[in-house]
């Protein structure tokens, strides 16, 4: 078994994960988490919260899953979210035509159908099933349509991500955040993308959840965040598109430094990719696998100026983007004004008001009017819209409604003055952190998986976090036959509940077949309660599941000891008597 299977199998066998609908065979792309795996996630999404809701006072919002066709036409979804699609002739199954080439050979991102098309044939690739001839590449829309109540009237679509619930949002969020950039808004959820072909567990999902954060700021100043003093001196790996370019590796680099050179667009942009490295380190990812990669200008989203992928290393699957942060400019809330013909630009005032020269048109209503009827609004506003020098004519050429209208300037009077403005409306840029917590919570799994022996026995452990693991401590009565030993357990882990703590008591089989369970659980501690606690002096073994070493302690202290290791992080071993 490679190391992918054998931490799947963990994962199903311990109710991390396990594949939908298995009664009705299954569908791809389509996992549930069982109850260790539904806590894991809850505790990520919860240290989430707290790097972005706490730390960066974004609130949360919560959006509608189902959108109106409207939101995805104008964002772009509807007509251009699509992945490249081939089917095999012979057996009409249907592949994502770039993965199926990088089967074959080395690819950069973001080739066009045309180009796939092109691979395929040169290098004779095949139906990877029956071995039949490949059709040509087309693409595949991803968006899953749907109808909003009876009949056919009114289209919806599942949202692909969450992040256009926040975009559509927007004149409500900017007067909840009284009128000023820049703010943060945050939402966790289900997307969904019918992703072709879906083959690689919780990595490529068709029901999945996202952690979004967009962060509207004034374009002027996204090279000056607030606090980008905290993350200057950071040493990020950076894989930066020159070093892709030239096969090199990835770079550990200074978040300032960074910005300085110009390797990443602003300080906006690289103060998430920092904030998503102490974020990734802290529930769990090991630092040695991860990279940040910059995207390549061929596969850079349309609307992302710049664009860096948290990647992390998967025995098994290679590198895997698990969190992208995107500087995506103005061409969300653009497209929404366009569409919605809402405004969504903000006013921002100037310090001083400034002097500005403006030009003043005074048509000749009284003959305009007569003599253009029901065009002579709109002559009118084209006049108040031209520049001085279009106006410095004998005669000035106006389109009307697709029709040239000649206007004399005997028609129409104008003069340059200097008036006072007080500020400008600008449409704000968005920056986004955008976090797959599914591929997250595999990713920590993996990164958490060891196997070792320990007195010619293999111990297979999850090394979880302590402050993610699902279960924090494990209350164990040395014999579970023993009723007192039961009773004082049940106690002891009624009082480590009370305390808040996630708390399992477990008394079936041997006290090693638990401890092993527990190793596989990734429980950081378990707490075994002896004679010596009923009948002597009320103490209790803490044993720590990464070292296995065991103190001995009151049971009294335990939710101070416990509370004092989460927060800290500190070794057990420094606390109570060694056993
Ligand atoms: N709003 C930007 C956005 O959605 P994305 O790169 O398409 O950007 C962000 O998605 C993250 O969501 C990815 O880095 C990945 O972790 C996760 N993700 C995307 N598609 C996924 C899928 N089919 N299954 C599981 N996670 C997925």
């Amino acid at each position: 078994m490679d190391k992918y299977d054998k931490v799947f199998e963990l994962a199903k066998n311990r109710g991390f994960i396990w594949p939908s609908f298995e009664i009705y065979g299954g569908a791809s792309g389509f996992y549930d988490y069982g109850p260790l795996g539904a806590t894991l996630k809850r505790k990520i999404e919860d240290e989430w919260r707290r790097f972005y809701c706490v730390g960066e006072g974004f609130y949360e919002i919560e959006a509608p899953t189902i959108g109106v066709e409207a939101i995805f036409e104008a964002s772009g979804h509807v007509g251009g979210f699509a992945d490249p699609m081939v089917t095999c002739e012979k057996c009409k199954e249907s592949f994502r035509a770039d993965h199926i080439v990088k089967e074959t050979m080395e690819i950069p991102d973001g080739l066009k159908k045309e180009q796939l098309t092109d691979i395929i044939r040169k290098n004779a690739i095949k139906c990877p099933e029956c071995g039949g001839p490949l059709g040509d590449v087309y693409d595949f829309n991803l968006m899953f349509q749907t109808w909003i109540g009876p009949g056919q009237k009114k289209k919806g679509y599942l949202r692909p991500e969450t992040a256009q619930g926040m975009f559509v949002d927007f004149p409500r969020l900017l007067r909840f955040y009284r009128e000023k950039l820049p703010f943060g808004v945050t939402q966790i959820g289900k997307s969904y993308r019918n992703e072709i072909s879906p083959r690689q567990g919780v990595i490529r999902l068709r029901e999945f959840t996202q952690a979004e954060a967009e962060v509207f700021v004034n374009p002027q100043f996204k090279s000056q965040h607030p606090n980008f003093n905290a993350v200057r001196e950071l040493m990020l790996p950076l894989w930066d598109e020159n070093a892709q370019l030239t096969n090199g590796p990835s770079t550990p680099m200074r978040v300032g430094v960074a910005v300085e050179k110009g390797t990443i667009a602003n300080q906006y942009l690289a103060y998430y990719v920092a904030l998503t490295y102490q974020f990734l380190v802290s529930v769990g990812i090991d630092e040695k696998k991860l990279r940040f990669r910059q995207h390549m200008c061929t596969e850079r989203a349309h609307y992302a100026t710049d664009c860096w992928d948290a990647e992390v290393f998967l025995d098994g699957l290679g590198w895997i983007e698990i969190v992208g942060i995107a500087d995506r400019t103005s061409y969300d809330l653009t497209a929404h004004q366009k569409r919605s013909e809402v405004d969504l630009s903000v006013f921002i005032p100037f310090e001083k008001p400034m002097k500005v020269k403006k030009t003043v048109v005074t048509p000749d209503m009284k003959t305009i009017g007569p003599k253009f009827k029901g065009k002579a609004g709109k002559i009118m506003a084209a006049l108040k819209a031209m520049k001085p020098e279009e106006l410095d004519k004998p005669e000035v050429r106006l389109d009307i409604d697709g029709e040239e209208v000649v206007i004399e300037s005997s028609l129409f009077k104008h003069e340059t003055v200097e008036v006072d403005v007080n500020g400008e409306n600008v449409v704000p840029h968005v920056v986004e952190p955008s976090y797959g917590v599914d591929r997250i919570l595999y990713s920590v799994l993996d990164h958490a998986y060891d196997e070792e022996i320990v007195k010619d026995e293999e111990r297979i452990v999850l090394r979880l976090d302590r402050k993610v693991a699902p279960i924090t401590v494990a209350v164990l009565p040395l014999l579970g036959n023993d009723e007192r030993l039961t009773a004082r357990g049940v106690e002891i882990a009624k009082d480590l509940k009370g305390a808040g703590f996630f708390v399992e008591y477990d008394d079936s089989g041997t006290i090693g077949k638990r401890y092993r369970r527990n190793d596989e659980a990734g429980t950081p501690f378990c707490v075994t309660v002896d004679f010596d606690t009923v009948e002597k002096d009320g103490t209790v073994t803490v044993r720590d599941r990464d070292s296995m070493a065991q103190v001995r302690i009151p049971a009294a202290d335990l939710s101070g000891l416990f509370g004092e290791l989460l927060c800290t992080g500190k070794p057990l071993e420094g606390y109570g008597k060694k056993v």
